[in-house]
C-alpha cells in the first residue's frame, strides 16, 4: 500500500485528536496535531511576558523559537526550545488566548510552512482547522469532523474531570467552545471551513470506534489502504 495523507478538520472538542491518533496508529502513519503548534507559540508568548495582542513582537518571537513534535506512546509530545510543554499547553491559561495568536497572518504563514514540510513524505494524519483547505489541499482523504456544541462541551467536561484539570462548569465550557467556534470561523485568514471535497462526519451520536472505522473505510475505498 502506498502512503497517503489524511486531513481531519473541525471545531474544538469534536474529537479530532483522539480519532486522528487512532487512525494514524491503525495505518502506521504519523499523527500531527497542528493545534499544539499554535498552543506552543501561545505558551512561549506567556513565558516571555508578552501580551497576546503585541502582534509584531509575537511574530518575531515565533520566528526565533523551535517547536518539536515527537510521536510517543501516549500521543504527540511537544517541545519548545527543548522544554517539554506537552501538558502545559493544555491549561486554560493557554486555551483562553490561543485563538487570538492563531489569527495572526505571520504566525499562520510560519506554522503552515512547517506543517507542509511534515506532509511531504506522505503517511501523515494531520488535524486542525485549515488542513484540508490550506495545509494539505491535495490530501487523498479529507474529513470534516463536527458534533453539537452541547456534546463537545460534555466530552471536554468528562475528559477534564478524569484528568483532574476541571476548573470550569459545564455551562462555562459550553460558552467557551461557542466563543472559540466564533473566533475560528470568523477570522480573516484561513477560517475554519469544510473543504469542498471533505467528507462531513457528525460524531454527536457516534462512538470513537465508529468514527475511526468510518475513516478507515474511506481509506480502503479511496486508496486501497486501511481495514
Ligand atoms: O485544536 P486546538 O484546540 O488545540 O487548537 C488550538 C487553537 O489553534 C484553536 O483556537 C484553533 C487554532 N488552530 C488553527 O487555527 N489552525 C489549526 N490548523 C489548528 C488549530
Amino acid at each position: 500500500m502506498d502512503k497517503f495523507n489524511i486531513a481531519i478538520d473541525g471545531p474544538a472538542g469534536a474529537g479530532k485528536s483522539t480519532i486522528a491518533r487512532l487512525v494514524a496508529g491503525a495505518l502506521g502513519f504519523i499523527y500531527v496535531d497542528t493545534g499544539a503548534m499554535y498552543r506552543a507559540v501561545t505558551w512561549k508568548v506567556q513565558q516571555e511576558g508578552l501580551l497576546p495582542d503585541q502582534e509584531t513582537e509575537v511574530a518575531a518571537l515565533a520566528e526565533r523559537m523551535q517547536i518539536e513534535l515527537v510521536p510517543g506512546e501516549e500521543g504527540q509530545q511537544v517541545y519548545v526550545d527543548g522544554v517539554d510543554v506537552t501538558k502545559a499547553i493544555r491549561t486554560t491559561a493557554i486555551t483562553d488566548h490561543v485563538s487570538q495568536i492563531a489569527s495572526y497572518g505571520a504566525i499562520r504563514q510560519l506554522l503552515v510552512a512547517l506543517q507542509k514540510q511534515m506532509a511531504i513524505s506522505k503517511g501523515v494524519v494531520m488535524d486542525g482547522r485549515d488542513i484540508g483547505t490550506h495545509v494539505m489541499p491535495d490530501a487523498e482523504i479529507k474529513v470534516f469532523l463536527t458534533a453539537s456544541v452541547k456534546e463537545r462541551a460534555e466530552r471536554r467536561f468528562k475528559e477534564m474531570q478524569n484528568n483532574g484539570t476541571c476548573t470550569l462548569t459545564l455551562s462555562e465550557l459550553e460558552q467557551d467552545i461557542a466563543r472559540r467556534d466564533q473566533l475560528d470561523q470568523n477570522r480573516e485568514i484561513s477560517p475554519l471551513r469544510r473543504a469542498h471535497d471533505a467528507v462531513l462526519m457528525d460524531s454527536t451520536s457516534m462512538t470513537i470506534e465508529e468514527v475511526v472505522d468510518e475513516i478507515l473505510g474511506l481509506c480502503k475505498n479511496k486508496v486501497g489502504g486501511g481495514k
